[in-house]
């Protein structure tokens, strides 16, 4: 059995596969998901040459049997979970009159249903890793759109200021079982999700993937003492959309 084993949603690109890299790095078995097969097992066979050890799993994470299968081929594989990290996400910009159902369904459930799932499913295991060593983590990728509004991403907003709630009452209910969550709160990160917005906001001024990494890094050497509810990143001067409409 892998002495630590993290489990990574949105992995095959950007923030995900980035703190991927470095839970291989220190030592965490891992088990990376995301929706597009081939972009999945490009990023996974890149760890692999890293020598990590390696499992991916394709599929839509809006779908709850793809999560709970998910989890139980993490489980099959590892026998463990101490790192769960909630990271697979998608923005779509819309103005409030034109919402599309459909479009509004896709971001609450990849942004938000999916956590709460994903914990749910992951429960056992994240428990007994946290009777074991009062240290298990669980990462949820918010936004700074999940901590001030913006206009024509409202929807993407919303469920962002949901991850960051999520977030603080999982610290309450689980704070004698040994997990600890963070939500990261990022501006523009110079990822494929930002390829938009690039035009005005050059790819080299935005914060880096693995700026966000580093910083999950820092979260596994915290003492079982010490929680982290979120963590914010702004680019110099704040970064955000100009409100649209
Ligand atoms: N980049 C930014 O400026 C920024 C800022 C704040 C927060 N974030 C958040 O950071 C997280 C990672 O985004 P990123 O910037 O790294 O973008 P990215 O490179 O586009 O990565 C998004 C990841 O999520 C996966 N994903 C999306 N929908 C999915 C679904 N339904 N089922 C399974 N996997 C799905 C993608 O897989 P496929 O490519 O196969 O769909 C990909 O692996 C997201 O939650 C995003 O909201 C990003």
């Amino acid at each position: 059995m892998a002495e630590r084993a993290a489990l990574i949603t949105g992995a095959s690109s950007g923030i995900g596969l980035a703190i991927a890299e470095m839970l291989g790095e220190e030592g965490y078995a891992l088990t990376v998901a995301a929706r597009r097969p081939d972009k999945l097992e490009a990023a996974a066979d890149g760890l692999r040459a890293k020598g990590y050890e390696v499992q991916h799993i394709a599929g839509n994470l809006g779908d709850e049997e793809t999560i709970k299968g998910v989890v139980a081929q993490h489980e099959a594989a590892y026998g463990r979970l101490d790192v769960l990290v909630n990271n697979a996400g998608v923005g779509i910009g819309e103005l409030v009159g034109d919402l599309t159902t459909k479009k509004v369904d896709i971001q609450l459930n990849t942004n938000l249903r999916a956590i709460f799932l994903f914990y749910r499913e992951a429960a056992t295991l994240l428990k007994a890793a946290g009777a074991e060593h009062r240290n298990a983590l669980v990462v949820n990728t918010s936004s700074i759109s999940g901590k001030v509004g913006e206009g024509w991403l409202s929807v993407y907003s919303a469920t962002k200021h949901g991850v960051v709630g999520f977030t603080q009452a999982m610290n309450k209910e689980l704070a004698n079982d040994g997990i600890k969550s963070t939500a990261l709160c990022p501006g523009f990160v110079d990822t494929p999700m930002t390829e938009f917005v690039k035009e005005h906001v050059p790819a080299e001024t935005m914060i880096t993937p693995q700026d966000i990494a580093e910083s999950v890094r820092y979260l596994l050497k915290t003492s079982a003492g010490c929680v982290v509810p979120e963590i914010q990143f702004l680019q110099p001067g704040g970064g955000l959309l100009p409100n649209a409409g």
